[in-house]
């Protein structure tokens, strides 16, 4: 997605922690970037840095205190404003069991190493963070709704470029469900969507039988790539595209490969763990 043109617009409908708006953004990869969110959470930390008082957000942040108690207590209370949801939402990202968000995952008991509640809790990280990325945010734009409502709107354009990471329930996985809260998806749909777009796209997908049928059925290509996974186990993470051959300067470095959908033997579904 990087080299063939300039990309105007980066658009990550399924924006989430936004790693690839970000990257995309700092490096200047393209001109801006676009993320969309529906998660109301997830949705009160890009608006907060993207659109409102990030600096006070990180002091927020370098000032909290933290302890079972206090966590409980901040994470029980409801916000009072957008800057208050999005402190709530990154400190129940760090202290929740797997730094998983949807409902019932419960506060980490033991932390990572034994640690506690302030195994994953790392306030000058998460701050400095914060400030860089407010820093840049003039390239950052943020849509809190649909993917289905945005995507359409660059689909017409050449120079833009869609990264898709969807929620993984396409092949009726249990992953998607728990990790997220927005987990319903047409993923049929997006399909559709995409498939005739004059703007490129790239997906990530968790490795199915249905997922490879969907891709073959709209002619895109699959490959994968070396990953690791919240526990740091490698994994390939399949994506899927219009033209994948761009993938094969990276296989020799990194293992990648790309491949074709019809001439791939149906191994083993590597599961989203
Ligand atoms: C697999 S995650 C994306 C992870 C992301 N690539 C990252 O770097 O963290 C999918 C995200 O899509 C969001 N989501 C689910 N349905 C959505 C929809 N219809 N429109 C926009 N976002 C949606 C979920 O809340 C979740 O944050």
């Amino acid at each position: 997605m990087k080299a063939r043109k300039r990309t105007s617009t980066l658009l990550e409908p399924f924006a989430g922690g936004g790693i690839i708006s970000l990257t995309a953004a700092f490096e200047n990869l393209a001109e801006r970037a676009v993320l969309v969110e529906l998660d109301d959470n997830v949705a009160a930390v890009w608006t907060t840095i993207i659109q409102g008082d990030y600096l006070k957000l990180a002091k927020k942040i370098l000032e909290f205190e933290l302890s079972v108690r206090t966590a409980e207590r901040a994470l029980s209370r409801r916000p009072r404003s957008t800057l208050d949801h999005a402190f709530q939402t990154i400190l129940r990202n760090r202290v929740s069991h797997g730094g998983i968000m949807a409902p019932g995952s419960g506060l980490t008991k033991t932390g990572e190493g034994g640690k506690g509640i302030s195994s994953r809790w790392y306030p000058e990280t998460l701050a400095n963070r914060i400030v860089a990325i407010g820093a840049i945010r003039s390239k950052l734009e943020f849509v809190h709704g649909s993917a289905f409502d945005v995507i359409p709107e660059y689909l017409d354009d050449p120079c833009a470029a869609l990264f898709i990471d969807p929620p993984y329930t396409a092949a009726g996985k249990r992953a998607g469900r728990r990790l997220y809260s927005n987990h319903q998806l047409d993923h049929d749909r997006l399909f559709d969507l995409v498939e005739t777009a004059a703007a490129d796209f790239l997906f990530t997908y968790d490795d199915s039988i249905e997922v490879r049928a969907k891709a073959a059925s709209h002619q895109m290509e699959i490959g994968f790539v070396p990953m690791k996974n919240t526990h740091h186990a490698k994994m390939q993470e399949l994506i899927i595209g219009r033209g994948l051959a761009w993938l094969g300067q990276f296989g020799s470095e990194c293992g990648s490969k790309n491949v074709n959908v019809s001439d791939h033997a149906m191994s083993k579904p590597e599961a989203f763990r």
